[in-house]
């Protein structure tokens, strides 16, 4: 599909209170792109709506919660009414919770799902009769690189992600030759608010498994897929192709190496309570694109790229002399 000129088009962007969602709409607005905002926190969209009406960029806030129909119909509407049309979908809002899964509350399972998975489904029927209308429309969903893999603790999150990244595909087919595309963004582990606003079961605050990028690689990749629409992305190397590479062949060695110390990946040495974080309610803190976390340094990425690749290799080397030895 051609390259498409992202001037004047019109994008709803979910989960823009803070992280991806909110940076995500600060390069498509720079981009040109006209934005209606939501998420439920009001003051924090507000907010980003001046923010991005300071850079002359044309931006509305719906304030509002995925899991709500009513809520979600009323985003699209007041976009519709605002800008008299609807261009591109981006499908954000997310939310995860730490815990073993036999012993994470069976209310934060059905909500990460009700969230994670159903909001995007919610939206994306939402707008789906406007694209069909227009005959032209773009859904682009923020998955994760647990929409492939898996983690220790998120197993909820990791589920409700591949179930979201099946429907994604399924939807896709459906809408062949119907004018209207699905891309995905395949996320890698970025410094956000996501970790400072999930629950724990643990009283240790969560952070992200390293290494850890800055929202703005996201950002700017959701923009790449913005013009060209139709992908699945993966924006980054070391956490991202290279992970997929290795684990297509030795899938055995990111099971042994998150299996013995994923969990513990996971938790900073700091102690929280936070037994339910944003899943039911939001909660004031953690505006903006950045979160306690910084992104991990370029130099400990490229050492640790060079360490992987060496492993790749020396598991490439002996699958080869194994293979040669048998003959
Ligand atoms: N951070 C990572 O390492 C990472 C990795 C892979 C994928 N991702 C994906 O990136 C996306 C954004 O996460 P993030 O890292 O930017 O986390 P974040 O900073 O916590 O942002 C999550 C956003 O979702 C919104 N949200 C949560 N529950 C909602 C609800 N019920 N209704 C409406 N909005 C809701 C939040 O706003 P309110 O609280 O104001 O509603 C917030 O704007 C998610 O889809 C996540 O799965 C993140």
């Amino acid at each position: 599909m051609a390259r498409q000129d992202l001037r004047g088009k019109v994008a709803i962007v979910t989960g823009a209170s803070s992280g991806v969602g909110w940076q995500a709409a600060v390069r498509l607005g720079e981009a040109g792109v006209k934005l209606c905002v939501t998420a439920r926190r009001v003051e924090a969209l507000e907010k980003l709506r001046h923010l991005m009406q300071d850079k002359g960029v044309e931006c509305i806030s719906v304030p509002g919660d995925v899991t709500v129909q009513g809520d979600v119909d009323q985003v699209v509407r007041e976009c519709l009414a605002h800008y008299g049309r609807v261009d591109i979908l981006v499908n954000d809002a997310g939310v995860q919770s730490y815990g073993l899964f036999d012993e994470l509350p069976w209310e934060h399972i059905t909500r990460i799902f009700d969230i994670n998975c159903f909001g995007f489904m919610r939206f994306a029927r939402a707008v789906l009769p406007h694209f069909r209308q227009q005959g032209s429309g773009h859904i682009l969903n923020i998955q994760s690189m647990l929409s492939k893999g898996s983690a220790p603790l998120l197993s909820a999150y990791s589920a409700s992600k591949h179930a979201t990244l099946g429907w994604a595909k399924s939807l896709e087919m459906e809408l062949v030759g119907s004018g209207i595309q699905v891309s995905n963004v395949l996320v890698p582990s970025v410094a956000t608010n996501m970790f400072a606003h999930a629950p724990t079961m643990f009283g240790l605050a969560p952070k992200p498994v390293p290494p850890t990028y800055d929202p703005d690689v996201v950002a700017r990749a959701v923009v790449r897929c913005a013009r060209n629409p139709g992908k699945t992305s993966v924006p980054v190397f070391l956490q991202g192709r290279l992970m997929l590479w290795l684990n297509g062949i030795a899938p055995g060695v990111g099971k042994f190496i998150m299996g013995r110390w994923g969990a513990r990946m996971q938790m900073r040495d700091e102690p929280v309570e936070r037994p339910e974080g944003n899943l039911f309610h939001a909660i004031p803190q953690g505006v903006g694109p950045y979160g306690p976390v910084p992104p991990t340094p370029k130099w400990k990425r490229y050492s640790m790229a060079a360490g992987l690749a060496a492993l790749a290799g020396g598991v490439v080397l002996g699958v080869a002399g194994l293979a040669r030895a048998a003959r």
